[in-house]
């Protein structure tokens, strides 16, 4: 699956901006605070708007303080997933349940320095693992290659049947990074500048599918 991000898209021209990734499986929406990272985006309010603008689900990827307050929210505003920071809250179990009872898919996600086997026990609470793989708060830049031992750690508690949700990867995956990605068993891939940046955003997200599969598929056999 294709998440492409709207953080590389041009906010005075959201609505059509959605139009030009016709046939991603996910929009993924960047929801900063300037506070959990260094850098504002945009809240509630908008993503309200993109759910009139969009049939496309809409993955919210929350980077801000106390998700428990805010998180529920965009459950509530029809929000396919909504992600929060693990660094974020002491509670991730309550907020992944207030997220369910809102009504929409819960995600964890973790920056690239934070160790997942603390919480592993919990991922069962949720339906998706974000490992962030860029310091979050900004697109452009580069993919940091050890995050993948998290995606094939959690891929392998999945395959076995420990664990039942998707593992999905954000930051700095392109042409070149996709394929260890998907080799290390992730399932839903974040893109924002390598989708926005081309001439033909839609024509991207199906190119980065494809090999997405095939190297998974190599992988695989
Ligand atoms: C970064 C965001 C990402 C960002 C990815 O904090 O969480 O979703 O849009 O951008 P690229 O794909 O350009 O690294
Ligand atoms: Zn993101």
């Amino acid at each position: 699956m294709i998440a492409p991000s709207i953080l590389s898209a041009d906010f005075a021209n959201l609505a059509a901006e959605t139009r030009a990734v016709a046939g991603a499986d996910w929009l993924h929406v960047d929801v900063m605070d300037a506070h959990f990272v260094p850098n504002l985006t945009l809240g509630l309010p908008i993503v309200q708007s993109l759910l009139k603008a969009t049939a496309i689900p809409l993955d919210c990827h929350l980077m801000i303080e106390d998700p428990g307050r805010w998180a529920p929210p965009y459950a509530e505003a029809g929000a396919h997933n909504v992600t929060f920071h693990a660094e974020a809250t002491d509670d991730p179990i309550a907020v992944a349940r207030d997220i369910r009872a809102a009504g929409a898919k819960a995600g964890l996600s973790v920056k690239p320095g934070t160790p997942i086997e603390p919480y592993l026990e919990i991922l069962r609470d949720f339906d998706t693992l974000l490992v962030m793989s860029v310091e979050p708060g900004f697109g452009g830049q580069s993919f940091i290659p050890e995050v993948l031992a998290k995606a094939k750690a959690v891929r392998r508690l999945v395959d076995s049947g420990e664990l039942r949700l998707l593992v999905e990867i954000d930051g700095g995956i392109n042409a070149d990074t996709i394929e260890a990605a998907a080799e290390a068993g992730v399932d839903c891939f974040v893109a924002g500048s390598a989708v926005y940046g081309t001439a033909d955003p839609a024509a991207t997200v199906a190119a980065l599918r494809a090999r997405a599969a095939t190297a998974a598929a190599a992988a695989a056999s």
